[in-house]
């Protein structure tokens, strides 16, 4: 039997769902019980390879061994204590990711839409003359929350929900005269995430990035990165800016943070931190000693593995592997890749690609409709990278548009 033929999720399951599950997710009809590194498994005993893996939370792999340690042993002693108390972990974890990039300070959330809350309330408090206006980019994601969903510059997500927050202005992405004709007296920052993720995998150009650094130095403006999505290693260096030789003020961090524990992160540089006073901003849950525990181990494991490097030279090869299709297949029309980051651009709806995938055991996702879109686990191994790109070639090969 294919896996296309297989049921894939128990009736007492789906059921469950369809009585007493808030219908806002788009679901597939299977339900996962178990992961190992690259792989799921349904609960009907079916196994997956998995190149979206927790929709870029689990950049390590399914339960990688170290997080899973690191978690067990704290939640055994102390699940958690108030941001009232220091508490080490918090500390040190705060540490490494400062060593990491810019030498800032952390608050620490639960989510990349609260740690992108954060930036925004940060970048208004820090203005002195009560400047509000904030800048962000067609095709850009920032979550769901109100100042995040306003700060995503997409029309659907606004859809039925305004008023919107005042204060943003939208631009497009990789205009960079656009973007300095839309400062104005009001602007405190610019915030942008430096590959597009939801988006479509857009990367911005060196020249952008960098143009958009010298444009904040010269009027005075924050420069937030979400990094939420590219971060923590993904692209192969531990955060995207530090491919573009530039550094923000503010950069958020979410997804895999934690090796796939909920967590966020908001850095910021030091003389921008101290904006964020007592009493003006809070997380009950965020920096939690589990939380914490697994963030250090997170970036532990990725050093002690050579998982930077390791995420390039995947990326590379899946470059390999999918670039001859932009010559062979009319309807393939771009493959952008940054380390992890991979889209494939379609002239047509890839859903029936994403499914066709699924029926054949891989795990795939779809963007903005046509860009498949692969946040696969820097733990991947050469065989699994070859057989999923086997089954993805495959698969668009089948598609007669
Ligand atoms: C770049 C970026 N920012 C923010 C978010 C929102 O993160 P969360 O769903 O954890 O709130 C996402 C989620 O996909 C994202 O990709």
């Amino acid at each position: 039997m294919t896996v296309a033929e297989k049921t894939r999720i128990s009736p007492e399951t789906e059921q469950l769902f369809d009585d007493y599950v808030i219908p806002n997710y788009g679901r597939y009809k299977l339900s996962l019980v178990r992961g190992e590194g690259s792989h799921v498994w349904d609960d009907q005993g079916n196994r997956y390879l998995d190149f979206f893996p927790g929709w870029g939370c689990n950049l390590l792999g399914h339960c990688p061994a170290p997080v899973v340690e690191a978690v067990q042993d704290q939640v055994a002693k102390l699940i958690h204590v108030p941001n009232s108390w220091y508490m080490e972990a918090q500390g040190q974890w705060a540490k490494l990711l400062s060593e990491r990039s810019f030498g800032g300070q952390a608050f620490f959330c639960n989510s990349g839409a609260e740690a992108n809350e954060g930036a925004i309330k940060l970048a208004r408090l820090h203005s002195t003359t009560g400047k509000y206006k904030i800048i962000t980019f067609e095709g850009s994601f920032h979550g769901r929350t109100y100042a995040a969903v306003t700060a995503t510059a997409q029309p659907k997500y606004h859809e039925g929900i305004g008023p919107l927050l005042p204060g943003f202005v939208y631009a497009p992405f990789g205009d960079l005269a656009a973007v300095t004709a839309k400062i104005d007296d009001d602007t405190v920052a610019i915030m942008i995430e430096p590959i597009q993720g939801e988006g479509g995998i857009r990367i911005a150009s060196q020249e952008f990035l960098q143009g958009l650094r010298k444009l904040a130095d010269e009027r005075g403006l924050l420069l937030i990165f979400d990094e939420v999505q590219a971060g923590c290693g993904r692209t192969g260096k531990w955060f995207a800016y530090q491919h573009y030789g530039i550094e923000p003020d503010i950069m958020t961090l979410a997804k895999s943070l934690c090796g796939g524990i909920a967590g966020g992160a908001l850095l910021a540089k030091k003389e921008v931190a101290k904006s964020l006073r007592p009493g003006m901003h809070a997380a009950t849950f965020g920096g939690n000693p589990i939380a914490a525990r697994a963030g250090i181990a997170t970036i532990e494991m990725i050093e002690e593995q050579g998982l930077l490097a390791r995420a390039t030279e995947l990326g590379e090869m899946f470059r390999a592997q999918l670039a001859p299709l932009v010559e062979e297949l009319p309807f393939v029309t771009e493959l952008r890749v940054k380390g992890l980051m991979i889209g494939l651009e379609l002239s047509l709806p890839g859903a029936a690609i994403v499914q066709a995938c699924l029926d054949r055991g891989l795990l795939i996702n779809c963007t903005q409709g046509n860009v498949i879109r692969l946040l696969p686990a820097m733990t991947l191994t050469d065989e699994e990278l070859e057989a999923g790109c086997d089954t993805l070639i495959t698969a668009l090969r089948e598609h007669t548009p």
